[in-house]
């Protein structure tokens, strides 16, 4: 097989309530992404302890979900990296030297922190502030040449950059600079009742949105009750300004069904939102069926999965330690005699 020269790195907090967000923008193209690059996806654990869980919340569980929806969606541990964030130590060293080249100013600034914390009465973690140092050190740690996102992590993106010049600009060229890879269709999912904002895991009407594991009667009673326009007659059209739900809907068929907005605008010429809807929730039961069903057979074989997650770690950690060393020779730290 030929050797892939481009390394593309991606995460996702394991919650095992991702959503049609997740995999519009992500997720679906990991299956042939794998044949043309080296790929290494992480299933970012660490991160996701910067958020208040319910009580009854388990950790393994959620990692477990993730793990077996990446496999459900065809990433294939003999193509890719496939590894846990928190098994790899490396990640948490470089955060912390990364912490170091991090001004305050630049974190307070990141749109992400601003928006969680505004939601929060009481007390913020500092864990949600230094969130994109730990993101960073992620894709550092693995001489990235892609970063695969959707929009919201741009920025996050950029910081990373920037402490990568950072560092090598006073310390000597260690890190890569990576760039972000990001589908033009799909990289920012709205939510189903307020399309002026993101479709969100953790967001706490449900209804705003549709998640991987759901019950397909629940997918088609959100997607029916989706906010489109009083548009008389009704008029299917992309205007994300003036019809953000519609054009939502539009996207989710497009990027979906790959076909082009155009094409689907044509289609729909005179007809009527509640015939765009049943079409948009049959291409997402098309999805999801083939999903829901190789994710029971992954989830239900525990061990597999434990095996896949040590033996990705294993991968993960070689590259890791080599940048990792490399940075604390440049830095003029001793050299570390044992592993
Ligand atoms: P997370 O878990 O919030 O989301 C995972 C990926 O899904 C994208 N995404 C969306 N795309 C389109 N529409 C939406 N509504 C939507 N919601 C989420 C996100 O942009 C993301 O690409 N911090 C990251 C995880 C992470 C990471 C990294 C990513 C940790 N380390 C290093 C890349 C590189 C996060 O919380 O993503």
């Amino acid at each position: 097989m030929k050797k892939k020269k481009i390394t593309v790195f991606s995460a996702i907090q394991p919650s095992g309530n991702l959503t049609i967000g997740n995999y519009i923008s992500v997720l679906k193209h990991w299956k042939n992404m794998q044949n043309k690059y080296k790929c290494i996806f992480c299933i970012a654990d660490l991160h996701s302890l910067t958020s208040i869980k319910k009580k009854n919340f388990s950790y393994k569980k959620s990692i477990l979900d993730t793990l077996a929806l990446y496999l459900a969606c065809g990433v294939n541990p003999n193509k890719s990296i496939v590894f846990i964030q928190s098994l790899v130590h490396e990640h948490s060293e470089l955060n912390w030297i990364l912490n170091c080249q991090t001004y305050y100013q630049e974190l307070i600034r990141m749109t992400q922190f601003k928006t969680k914390t505004k939601k929060i009465k009481k007390k913020i973690n500092t864990g949600l502030l230094n969130y994109p140092t730990l993101m960073a050190a992620d894709i550092l740690l693995y001489q990235t040449d892609k970063v695969h996102v959707g929009q919201d992590q741009k920025q996050h993106i950029e910081l990373t950059r920037n402490l990568a010049i950072r560092f090598n600009t006073h310390y000597g060229k260690v890190f890569k600079l990576p760039e972000i890879f990001m589908f033009q269709i799909g990289s920012k999912i709205m939510s189903l009742l307020d399309p002026n904002k993101k479709m969100s895991k953790s967001d706490l009407n449900q209804k705003n949105v549709i998640y991987l594991l759901e019950n397909l009667n629940e997918i088609f009673n959100k997607i029916k009750s989706s906010i489109t326009d009083s548009d008389n007659p009704p008029k299917i059209l992309y205007d994300s300004i003036k019809k953000p739900g519609l054009s939502n809907l539009l996207i989710i068929l497009s990027a979906l069904s790959e076909k082009s907005i155009f094409e689907i605008e044509d289609y729909f010429l005179g007809k009527s939102y509640f015939e765009l809807k049943k079409e948009v929730f049959n291409i997402i039961k098309k999805h999801l069926t083939k999903i829901q069903k190789k994710f029971f057979i992954y989830r239900n074989n525990k061990s597999y999965l434990i095996n896949i997650a040590h033996e990705g770690a294993k991968k993960a950690s070689i590259i890791a330690r080599k940048t990792l060393n490399q940075v604390y020779k440049n830095l003029g730290f001793l050299k570390k005699k044992y592993l």
